[in-house]
């Protein structure tokens, strides 16, 4: 049987950052004039800083020039590091360690899949990092999410066919971006929002060693 591999996102399957981008955000577009609320948040998921970037101004009805643009980003990423400064490992998402454990115990490879520029980092902080065996984020992909490139760069890195992974996504373009990989998608989060997983669950409590076992036999 051919080897599987599991691809994670970061922010907000493994790390629950979305508050802090979420915080950041706001506050610029509190800067700039203009409410952002918890529920437009949601359409920031998975998505590059650039692109929450045109969103936002998009929102509050602003034109920038590109110089405009680019301090604005810098802004928000200064923002953003000064609130995950003390991150440390409380706030891995609950029984998150105990997946990639098992997962590394049955050699599993193991590869992150995330469009964030900053997810080096934040594995160091919550000493991650030495799990996985493939590490792609915002600074190498050019196509973001739902474009299948990030998790397909992850496959090729880990040696293995799209169809013999499987990712753990909590963003709806994450969903769309594994299916258009060909891989097996696992939302984590509300069924009603991750539509278009194969499978969804509120958090990694929901996951079971049966279940994982399964994962590692099936054919997609
Ligand atoms: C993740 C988050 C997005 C964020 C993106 C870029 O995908 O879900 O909300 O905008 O990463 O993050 P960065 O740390 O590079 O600004
Ligand atoms: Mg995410």
């Amino acid at each position: 049987m051919a080897q599987r591999g599991f691809i994670f996102d970061l922010d907000g399957v493994i790390v629950d950052t979305a508050k802090y981008h979420y915080l950041a955000w706001k506050k610029l577009a509190n800067e700039l004039g203009f409410e952002f609320t918890q529920q437009q948040n949601e359409m920031f998921k998975g998505v590059s800083r650039k692109r929450c970037l045109e969103i936002l101004l998009q929102i509050g009805g602003i034109t920038a020039s590109e110089a405009q643009f680019n301090t604005w980003m810098v802004e928000k990423n200064r923002d953003y590091l000064a609130y995950i400064a003390h991150m440390d490992a409380t706030e891995i998402l609950p029984e998150v360690p105990k997946v990639l454990k098992y997962l590394k115990k049955m050699n599993i490879p193991l590869a992150l899949g995330s469009a964030s520029k900053n997810a080096v980092p934040i594995l160091e902080k919550v000493h991650l990092k030495e799990y996985f065996d493939s590490i792609i984020d915002g600074n190498q992909v050019t196509k973001a999410k739902p474009d299948p490139e990030v998790f397909l760069m992850a496959a090729k890195q880990l040696g293995l066919a799209p169809q013999h992974c499987v990712v753990f996504e909590d963003a709806v373009a994450g969903i769309q971006a594994a299916n258009a990989a060909g891989m097996v998608s696992i939302g984590i989060g509300e069924k009603e929002v991750l539509k278009e997983a194969h499978y969804v669950f509120k958090d990694f409590t929901e996951i079971t060693v049966p279940f994982l076992d399964q994962l590692m036999k099936s054919t997609h």
